[in-house]
């Protein structure tokens, strides 16, 4: 299979059934060649790299150089699915020209895309990137950067202002340029407006059915965890269990004698043991 590009993605818009666009996370290279290997359009290294591999309460934590350090990984297992890095808080925040900078920082580590959280505010910004030729992916809805300011992980645009302010900002975004936008934690019926109110795909997490694609956290998939996850998260394996399960067994066949056994082990030829004066070794 060809690699996924940019224009491939957008094509997607108005997709059904089997083309729907499917993205999943990944921050490493055995990740990266899972999502890949079972077909996913895109690979993003999410910001939320914080929470699901180095043990943060939020994703405000991740920097530039721990995204760009992780994107590297992931593209040098040279997937068919398109690379999307996120750009953590405060990295598109302060000024165009740092904006453009630490984008490039993860198109050089190997992304072929960015995503960044916010609506209409991020337009200069989102602007900058494309005329240095980075396509942009928007994240609007619940976004997990803004916890502080909407005060906690909460399910936005509930009433009729905040559901016309999200296709309004959804529009500015498409208007920009986006080549996608993620729509996040957000009610079935507002997406579906949003996703029939732009011409470019949208991604959903906790945003229904009836977006274009949909998106979820690789270790949320898989049950990297034995926790509680959010109702629209669906596990399809339970390797936090597997995994203790065979550590366990592991260990009591160290402690047991059983491991290893003499397949296992490498041993010196006869003719070195008896050299060596070890007689009735193997
Ligand atoms: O960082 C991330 O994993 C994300 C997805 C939840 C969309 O932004």
């Amino acid at each position: 299979m060809p690699k996924s590009t940019v224009p491939d993605i957008r094509e997607h818009k108005g997709a059904i059934g089997s083309k729907r666009l499917v993205m999943i996370t990944a921050y490493d290279a055995p990740g990266a060649r899972m999502v890949d290997e079972a077909g996913a359009d895109m690979i993003l290294v999410g910001d939320s790299l914080a929470m699901v591999v180095l043990g943060y309460e939020d994703t405000l934590q991740v920097t530039v150089e721990d995204i760009a350090h992780h994107t590297a990984a992931v593209s040098r297992t040279k997937p068919e699915a398109l690379i999307v890095a996120d750009l953590p808080w405060l990295s598109y925040h302060i000024s165009i020209e740092e904006t453009v900078k630490n984008a490039a920082k993860l198109i050089r580590a190997g992304a072929n895309a960015i995503k960044l959280e916010g609506g209409r505010r991020r337009i200069p910004m989102i602007e900058a990137l494309l005329s240095a030729e980075i396509p942009v992916m928007g994240h609007i809805g619940l976004t997990p950067q803004s916890i502080n300011a909407m005060g906690g992980f909460k399910v936005q645009a509930r009433d009729t202002k905040g559901a016309t302010d999200l296709v309004s900002a959804a529009k500015a975004l498409e208007h920009a340029g986006c080549f996608a936008i993620v729509l996040e934690g957000v009610p079935s019926q507002v997406a579906s407006m949003v996703t029939t109110s732009v011409n470019i795909p949208t991604i959903g997490i906790g945003a229904g059915p009836e977006c274009d694609g949909q998106v979820l956290v690789l270790h949320d998939l898989l049950g990297f965890e034995k926790k509680i996850t959010p109702k629209f998260v669906r596990s399809y394996a339970q390797f936090h269990v597997e995994g203790v399960s065979a550590l366990s067994e592991f260990i009591s066949d160290v402690r047991n004698g059983s491991f290893p056994s003499e397949d296992e082990s490498y041993f010196l030829s006869s003719e070195t043991s008896e050299e060596l004066g070890l007689y009735g070794a193997m």
